[in-house]
């Protein structure tokens, strides 16, 4: 499987990484996934920037939906993409299959 460059950021400061945003699509929906910034870079703006920078980039091949899941308790991460227009949706299950517990 081939790899698009263009859906893996980061972000630097004086050259070093210190946050990064993962995106996936099926070519009708985005996914923004490992959405996460180092903690003594957190609260400058990164993270937002990521987001929108991705939602660009998805745009750009054709994709107008956009989608992030939340663990309980990771409460910037909600209030990010709630600022950036997310809305919870009601009536979805979300479901995984494990083919071992360390993975
Ligand atoms: C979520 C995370 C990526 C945010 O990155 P960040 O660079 O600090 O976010 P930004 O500075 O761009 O902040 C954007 C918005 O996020 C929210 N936010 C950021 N830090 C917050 C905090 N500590 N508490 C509450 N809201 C916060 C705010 O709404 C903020 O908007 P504002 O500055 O206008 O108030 C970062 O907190 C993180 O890495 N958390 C641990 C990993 C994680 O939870 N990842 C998400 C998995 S879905």
């Amino acid at each position: 499987m081939a790899l698009d460059p263009d859906m893996w950021l980061g972000c630097f400061e004086d050259g070093k990484l210190v946050g990064v945003l993962v995106g996936t699509h099926e070519s009708r929906k985005g996914w923004l996934n490992r959405l996460a910034v180092l903690p003594e870079h957190q609260g400058k703006g990164f993270g937002k920037a990521m987001v929108l920078e991705m939602e660009r980039r998805l745009r750009a091949k054709g994709l107008g939906i956009f989608a992030v899941l939340i663990e309980d308790g990771h409460d910037a991460s909600l209030r990010l993409f709630k600022e950036a227009g997310y809305e919870e949706h009601e009536g979805m299950h979300y479901l995984r299959k494990r083919d071992s517990p360390d993975i």
